[in-house]
């Protein structure tokens, strides 16, 4: 595993969109798996502006995003799929059947999960996976637990992520229950995977995830085990590892 740690948010931010421009400007069919939430805003921004730079198209490039809420239409503001629009897609030449993110408003989740899965699949191997971390040590939305899921699948939100996200909503009764969310098998089998953390009140549990036991109760301490992990953290979030 390779941990930077930046000074500064914006080297941060230029550090993350560095490695994807870098990644499609060597291979312009790459398959990235994305990440939504408050952490990868500024990376995004720095890819628009590479892109608008004429420093990399995204023309052929694919997308997965990690996860979707269930039940929030896909016009919400805060559906994710309204936040890609919003900080990525919109300003990309991505076309948009390119870019793939689970229907969270299928009427059967169940099959949805399955095609999204297939989906993956047929594309091959994601060559880049983006990942934020939850307080909790979750990634996408795979939460602790006893046993964890391999592949696409529904999830119940864990009461400190809504409310963690409660921020994005007008009242926390706001935020879903439910989510679809890729499964730590499908993340792990990506080439390369790039967690970005930011912010004091993830010290702790970047300290877990990345020098403690590897254990489902902290789903990202699983990312130990992969071989081309990139971790980018500000000052902060790195204050904990010696
Ligand atoms: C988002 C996702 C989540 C977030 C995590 C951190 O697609 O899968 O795992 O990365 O909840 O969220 P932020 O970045 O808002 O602190």
């Amino acid at each position: 595993m390779n941990i930077l740690t930046f000074d500064s948010s914006e080297q941060l931010n230029e550090a993350g969109a560095n490695i994807i421009s870098g990644l499609v400007q060597t291979n312009p069919r790459a398959v990235l798996g994305l990440a939504t939430g408050g952490t990868p805003v500024g990376i995004y921004s720095h890819l628009v502006g590479d892109y608008r730079r004429g420093l990399v198209s995204f023309r052929q490039v694919t997308t997965f995003n990690l996860d979707e809420y269930v039940g929030l239409p896909a016009s919400h503001p805060e559906s994710y799929s309204s936040y890609m629009q919003r900080h990525l897609f919109g300003h990309l030449d991505i076309p948009a059947d390119r870019t793939y993110i689970p229907d969270g408003n299928a009427p059967d989740l169940e099959a949805e999960c399955r095609r999204y899965e297939q989906l993956i699949d047929t594309a091959g191997q994601l060559d880049l996976q983006l990942l934020g971390l939850g307080h909790n040590g979750h990634i996408g939305f795979n939460e602790p637990s006893h046993a964890l899921l391999r592949g696409t699948h529904v999830v119940t939100l864990a009461e400190e992520t809504r409310k963690a996200n409660a921020r994005f909503f007008p009242t926390l009764q706001d935020v879903p229950q439910q989510a679809i969310t890729m499964g730590v098998g499908t993340i792990l089998q990506a080439k390369m995977i790039v967690l970005v953390v930011r912010g004091a009140d993830k010290a702790d549990i970047v300290h877990r995830a990345l020098t403690g036991p590897i254990a489902t109760e902290c789903p990202a301490s699983l990312l130990q085990t992969h071989p081309h992990l990139v971790v980018l953290l500000d000052k902060a979030a790195g204050s904990r590892l010696a």
